[in-house]
């Protein structure tokens, strides 16, 4: 059992920290944002993600997880330190390293003893010699340190379980003691052989780079083969099954759609090409990846706009998801936006629902009239958009639905939505690559 201390109570630390609770550790949260840890300290989580809840307040009630404001202390106290603030995106696409150089200042000012310092945090190649600079010259030259870089692979809707089972955990060290307290943090994986990776601080930072850009170039990929097959007699969801079953390409992250969003895949792509750049090699995937993405959001307006022959001033539009995927509230780089924004430019009347990112759309577009079911979202609507793959939308009562709107017209951008089912009902209807 170690102390740990994870700094940033994000997503990422959040789960990291309850994750780490779980497999035996003694964990302080900590963050320096005084509300998120009132609102902990109350029993509410301040992020929706499937299963945080039950594991925060099991370990808090175990007595190995607590939060505290007091980031200095909560350094002191402990024998590991998880760096786990937030890297958006900054100037030209680099990560916008800010708060993690504060918390290594933290780090440097409190180091009181020996201690990892390890970053979960997404952080371009070189990152690890920069923190490592900034607490050995803030500390006291006597006291040691090691750091890790131990990027998370955590999918937001899913991270709990991708924390608990991971696919692979990646260590990077420069020496063994560090590796032999990280083995200690994660004893549970080590005891069940999960697939560790023990490697250079640099060979990790990039893995996890490499693993994020590759998914992104993979849905692009597969997002405009489902492209030529909207011009062509083909169904591209039994192209993606063919090309899964081959073991080298693998099924997964071959499911076409709007685009891909979120807090990951459009930054880091941009970071590397940043890093990429900055060291003179090329990135000409992952860049053509970027610009594959940005047309995807684009036609998916275009798709829409074509089935109300291109007129959807003073229309009523409803769309069905706001979310950047589905078992998530965050709506970054959401495909929704652009579509909301193109229907707004157009003068159209903009309908919303979502499970559970209604709140956080009308945030960004007050315009927006947001409903708590889809069936009052979608009364009396000219078109339908389904923007986001959440379950309830997989199972619509299609004659329900034709008798609220006032026109069957559908745009499935998830392909949740069965075509014979569609047609047998008279809906108009496109989706991406199916048709
Ligand atoms: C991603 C990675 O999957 C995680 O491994 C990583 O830890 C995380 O980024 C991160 O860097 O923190 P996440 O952004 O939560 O996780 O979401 P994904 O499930 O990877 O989906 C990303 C986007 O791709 C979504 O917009 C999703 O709708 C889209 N997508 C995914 C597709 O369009 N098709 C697919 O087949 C899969």
């Amino acid at each position: 059992m170690k102390k740990i201390a994870v700094i940033g109570t994000g997503y990422v630390g959040l789960v990291s920290g309850a994750g780490l609770a779980d497999f035996g550790n003694a964990v302080i949260c900590a963050d320096i944002d005084a509300d998120k840890i009132n609102l902990l300290k109350n029993s509410e989580i301040p992020i929706y993600e499937p299963g945080l809840k039950e594991i925060v307040f099991r370990n808090v009630n175990a007595g190995r997880l607590s939060f505290s404001n007091n980031v200095n202390k909560a350094i002191k106290d402990s024998d590991v330190i998880f760096i786990a603030v937030g890297t958006p995106e900054g100037e030209n696409g680099a990560s916008d390293l800010s708060a993690v150089l504060e918390v290594a200042r933290a780090i440097g000012e409190n180091l009181n003893d020996y201690k990892v310092i390890c970053t979960k945090s997404t952080v371009p190649i070189g990152t690890g010699l920069q923190i490592m600079d900034k607490i050995s010259k803030l500390s006291n030259s006597s006291t040691k340190f090691d750091y890790v870089s131990n990027p998370e692979f955590l999918r937001e809707g899913s991270a709990v379980k991708d924390f608990l089972w991971p696919d692979r955990v990646v260590i990077g060290a420069s020496n063994q003691r560090a590796i032999d307290m990280m083995k200690e943090v994660y004893r549970p994986l080590y005891i069940n052989e999960t697939p560790i990776i023990e490697t250079t601080i640099q060979t990790a930072e990039l893995i996890k780079y490499a693993s994020n850009a590759f998914l992104a170039v993979k849905i692009s990929y597969i997002n405009e083969i489902a492209n030529i097959c909207d011009e062509i007699d083909a169904d591209v969801h039994v192209v993606s099954k063919a090309m899964g079953v081959d073991g080298r390409i693998s099924p997964k992250f071959l499911h076409p759609g709007p685009g891909f969003g979120g807090s990951c895949f459009p930054k880091d792509t941009k970071a590397l090409i940043s890093t990429a750049n900055e060291l003179g090699s090329g990135l000409e995937v992952v860049n053509g990846a970027i610009r594959a993405n940005k047309r995807q959001k684009e036609r998916m307006v275009a798709k829409l706009m074509k089935l109300m022959s291109n007129d959807v001033s003073g229309k009523t539009i409803a769309l069905l998801g706001l979310a950047f995927k589905a078992q998530t509230d965050d709506i970054r780089e959401s495909p929704a936006i652009e579509m909301i924004e193109s229907l707004l430019a157009s003068n159209a009347t903009v309908n919303v629902f979502d499970p559970v990112a209604n709140a956080n759309m009308k945030k960004k577009f007050n315009q927006i009239n947001v409903f708590e079911s889809w069936e009052d979202a979608v009364k009396e609507a000219d078109c339908v958009a389904i923007m986001t793959e959440w379950n309830e939308f997989r199972g619509l009562d299609l004659a329900k639905l034709k008798e609220l709107v006032k026109s069957p017209i559908i745009l499935d951008s998830r392909n949740i939505l069965n075509n014979d089912t569609l047609e047998r009902h008279g809906f108009t209807y496109d989706n991406v690559g199916r048709k």
